[in-house]
């Protein structure tokens, strides 16, 4: 066992905890200082709960953060936390390093009032998250919606005929008006009210939320669809476009809807943000048997068969106050927005 030491983190580790996530994911974004300034040390929900193991030299060389979201649990707000940025240096891998870590973390986010960590571990972080703590909510399940039915028919090798039956499977009727915008729309705390109405435990999807999670980051990839009914807010939508499945999709991130026709008008607004970038489908992620889940497939996505999906994705959950198996049975929604990396 490699001498090490544990300790919380802050704002002065700033530049030893970039040099461990920049040297351990390419192109990590997380590598650069209006980063973890926007999101942990300026984080409007909360102070950030970052804690690193060091080498004798004073090396970071293990960390994981709890960075403050705002959440309801049980229908009520309260302080949560969503896990970040989980990393060790190669050299020191295997010797349960991000296991301590990640278990002192949680037991400190207790001390900062935190009653929900919500964390999406990698296959490689899955056995660690789990040691130090984390129970398994659920596999959360890839939806799809073809842009372009021939590129979906060739990569997915649906044979010609169950090709065309799937094109006419995605078919839906045409839901409320809808608009790819520039911003995220004013209204989302009324639009929240509503649609939030649904959610029972998970992240509080309201304007604050849209701001600090779509405006105020430091580079924004994203572009907004919204919903309207008779000129009302029935819908707000964020995508992103980037490579999956081996091709160009729109990462659907957001997708606040009131009912199934908002969601069919903003499902048929992400398809046109995304097909002008270039992105031959749409891509969701919801939890299975979700009102999300349930929306979305109403409006034309379709489940990806799991053998399909590039890296099984889990969400998990920590009560760091100790009842953790009772937050894991309880009924959760999420949205791919919630992975900050995004
Ligand atoms: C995932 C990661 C943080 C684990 O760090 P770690 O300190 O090695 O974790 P632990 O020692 O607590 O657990 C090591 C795991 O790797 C296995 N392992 C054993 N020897 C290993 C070695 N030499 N190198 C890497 N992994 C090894 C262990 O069996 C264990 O697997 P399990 O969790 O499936 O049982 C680290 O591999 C990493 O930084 N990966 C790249 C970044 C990443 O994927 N982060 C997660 C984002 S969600």
């Amino acid at each position: 066992m490699s001498e090490v030491s544990y300790r919380a983190a802050g704002a002065a580790d700033d530049a030893g905890i970039r040099a461990l996530l920049g040297a351990t994911f390419p192109d990590n974004v997380k590598a650069q200082e209006a980063f973890t300034r926007w999101q942990y040390w300026e984080n409007p929900f909360g102070a950030t709960v970052s804690w690193i193991a060091e080498a004798p030299d004073g090396r970071v060389v293990a960390h994981w953060a709890a960075v403050p979201v705002p959440m309801v649990l049980d229908g009520r707000r309260t302080r949560g936390a969503k896990g970040v940025d989980g990393a060790t240096d190669p050299a020191f891998r295997g010797q349960g390093l991000f296991t301590t870590v990640g278990a002192r973390m949680m037991a400190d986010c207790a001390n900062h009032g935190i009653h929900a960590l919500l964390t999406h571990p990698n296959p490689d972080a899955a056995g660690g998250a789990e040691r130090a703590g984390a129970q398994l909510v659920s596999q959360v399940a890839a939806h799809v919606r073809p842009l372009d039915p021939a590129w979906m028919a060739g990569r997915f090798r649906l044979p010609r005929r169950a090709a065309a039956l799937a094109g006419a499977a995605f078919h839906v009727s045409a839901g409320d008006d809808h608009a790819v915008v520039e911003a995220p729309a004013p209204e989302l705390d009324d639009l929240w009210a509503v649609a939030g109405a649904h959610v029972s435990n998970g992240v509080v999807r309201d304007a604050t939320w849209w701001r600090w999670r779509y405006v105020d980051r430091p580079e924004r990839p994203y572009a907004f669809v919204e919903a309207r009914r008779s000129g009302r807010l029935t819908g707000a939508a964020a995508v992103t476009v980037a490579e999956r499945f081996g091709g160009r999709f729109g990462l659907v991130l957001e997708y606040l809807a009131v009912d199934a026709g908002a969601a069919r008008g903003l499902t048929a607004g992400l398809g046109a943000a995304a097909a002008a970038q270039g992105a031959v489908g749409l891509a969701l992620a919801a939890i299975p048997g979700s009102r999300l889940g349930r929306l979305a497939t109403g409006a034309g996505f379709r489940r990806l068969p799991r053998r399909l999906e590039p890296r099984p994705l889990r969400f998990m959950v920590v009560d760091p106050h100790g009842d953790t198996a009772g937050l894991a049975a309880r009924t959760w929604s999420m949205a791919w927005g919630d992975l900050d990396h995004l």
